[in-house]
């Protein structure tokens, strides 16, 4: 696979999956732009990447940013190919504990930013012929833990909101949404963190898998590339799970 001479946006690039995905991308010789809220993570990780990689502070809940950047991205490398909606945001409460600020806050990021980031990178993909536009949802959207209402909610909306891309735009651009289980991320470790005993969540987590780990966020990225690129062309519209058979297990634990 080669990706040489096309554009990758990946939003939270920064750290984490979209970070996998980033290296991936860069690997197979993608031009790598990165949107992240976190100026300093983003801009060192893409000095370790070197040429082809451009960092972008923006906030993806804010049009105005979002246009801004998504125009700098093809004034730097000239196209737009494949949009990664990988920026996300989770908060820990059941629908009767959460507030109006809180839900807002969790949709702004998680829904419509991966709206405004579409809407503003189909056109660019629509002049070079079409492009790819990956979502990141979650098993989530399939099976929910306790109180991450807004979450799951934002998670589930990101599979109509792929729906809708394939439709509206095919044949030239393509949709597709991944769904995976737990990955070793920063967002991870701090909800780890938050318990009075984080390594008997860390491990719980990784019962609940059948292949009894967390994913590392390179084989996200590995499995997005994939989806991404000319050998996963017949792929749309659909969303895709990546989560070593979590919860299809009657009985949930890999231990029970
Ligand atoms: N980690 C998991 O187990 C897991 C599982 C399924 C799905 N996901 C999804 O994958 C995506 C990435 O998760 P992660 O675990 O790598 O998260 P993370 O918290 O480790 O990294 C997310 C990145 O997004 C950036 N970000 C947050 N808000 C932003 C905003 N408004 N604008 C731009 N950037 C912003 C953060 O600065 C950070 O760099 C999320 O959408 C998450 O919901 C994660």
């Amino acid at each position: 696979m080669s990706f040489k001479g096309k554009t990758i946006v990946i939003t939270g690039g920064a750290k984490g999956i979209g970070a996998g995905c980033a290296e991936v991308f860069h690997r197979q010789k993608g031009n790598v732009v990165i949107i992240d809220i976190d100026e300093t993570a983003g801009q060192q990780f893409c000095n370790q990447l070197g040429d082809r990689a451009l960092f972008i502070h923006c906030n993806i809940s804010s049009e105005k940013e979002v246009q801004k950047a998504m125009e700098l991205a093809v004034e730097e490398f000239g196209r737009l190919d494949v949009l990664v909606n990988n920026a996300g945001i989770i908060r820990y409460s059941k629908v009767t504990e959460t507030s109006v600020e809180e839900w807002d806050n969790v949709l702004n990021v998680n829904l419509k930013g991966a709206f405004l980031c579409a809407k503003h990178a189909i056109p660019s993909m629509l002049k070079n012929g079409g492009g790819v536009v990956i979502n990141m949802s979650s098993v989530q959207a399939f099976v929910t833990q306790e109180k991450v209402a807004p979450y799951v909610t934002s998670k589930s909306a990101l599979i109509g909101l792929t729906r809708s891309i394939a439709v509206d735009y095919a044949p030239q651009v393509r949709s597709v949404a991944i769904c995976p289980g737990g990955v070793d991320t920063p967002m991870n470790e701090e909800a780890f963190q938050q318990s009075p005993d984080p390594d008997e969540v860390r491990q719980e987590t990784i019962n609940l898998h059948l292949v009894d780990r967390m994913a590392r966020p390179q084989e996200i990225g590995e499995f997005v590339a994939f989806v991404a690129s000319e050998k996963g062309s017949f792929i749309n519209g659909q969303p895709l799970r990546i989560d070593g058979g979590l919860g299809i297990k009657i009985g949930g634990s890999k231990k029970e």
